[in-house]
């Protein structure tokens, strides 16, 4: 279905030398994660075809393969995101390289607004499912049966389950929750949030759904975990900014390199 990842992926074979089991999407604030890899072949996106060319600041541009708490990890330093073009199919081919190069698990990451007054900036939180308030998807104009993709349980239960044991093993506090995609690249409108949260949303944010509908049809196990950088639009009195989103991204990437750390450690070959 993506033929090009094909390619793609043996070229990255080429520089690499053991094959990755586990892909990483880093967002806003969190590339410092990319430079935790041990022994890491750092390769950029403008010479990966397929790959996406991010233009927000704070997001990188590289992939970067290596080991990662023993484990073999490619981690994207930076995504595409659906407002830079006006589709949302920006990630397929990556991820779909990924997944032929042997990665079986996909971990997201984002910066997200919080649309819970308990849940403040500089929080994390687990992604159990998720609204499609943009109303686009990655698979349009796919072919074949494949594009029914069934989204009951795609953020992996087991590994949520996992998740919510280690934090509270390591004492970092974790909330969980529904994300609701908005397209962007504006912020939300107060009334907006209002009926997100009506509808039972607990954060929001500008990216990772697609990327979760696209891992799904790959057939990846998916993880998202989202930095609260602040309380969504019309919840408090502070102006809504990417200069805020970094700042606040920054504070909690610790709390997520930690909680990834142990998580990886701990999820052995599945
Ligand atoms: N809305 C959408 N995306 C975001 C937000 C927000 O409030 N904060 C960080 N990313």
């Amino acid at each position: 279905m993506f033929e090009a990842a094909t390619a793609t992926a043996a070229l990255i074979r080429k520089e690499i030398p053991e094959a990755p089991e586990v892909a990483m999407v880093l967002g806003s604030g969190l590339g410092a994660i990319a430079e935790a890899v041990r022994q890491p072949v750092a390769l950029r996106y403008v010479d990966l075809p397929g790959f996406p060319e991010p233009t927000v600041a704070g997001h990188g541009g590289s992939l970067v393969l290596g080991r990662l708490a023993g484990r073999r990890v490619a981690v994207m330093q930076g995504r595409a995101h659906y407002y830079e073009s006006g589709r949302a199919d920006g990630m397929n081919l990556a991820l779909a390289t990924l997944k032929e190069l042997g990665c079986r698990r996909l971990i997201l990451t984002n910066a997200a607004g919080s649309l819970r007054d308990d849940v403040g900036p500089g929080r994390l939180m687990l992604l159990r499912d998720h609204i499609n308030f943009a109303g686009v998807s990655p698979l349009f104009g796919l072919a074949g049966n494949a594009r029914f993709v069934d989204l009951v349980d795609a953020y992996d239960p087991a590994a949520c389950d996992k998740l919510v044991a280690l934090s509270r093993q390591l004492d970092i506090p974790l909330a969980e929750g529904v994300y609701v995609w908005f397209c962007g690249p504006h912020f939300e409108t107060p009334a907006e949030i209002g009926a997100a949260r009506l509808l039972g949303g607990d954060a929001v944010g500008m990216s990772t759904v697609p990327e979760v509908i696209v891992a799904r049809l790959l057939g990846l196990k998916v993880t998202a975990l989202s930095m609260i950088t602040n309380l969504a639009a019309g919840m408090s009195t502070e102006p809504l900014s990417h200069a805020q989103t970094m700042q606040h991204a920054t504070a909690a990437a610790g709390d997520m390199m930690r909680l990834l750390t142990a998580f990886l450690e701990d999820s052995g070959d599945d």
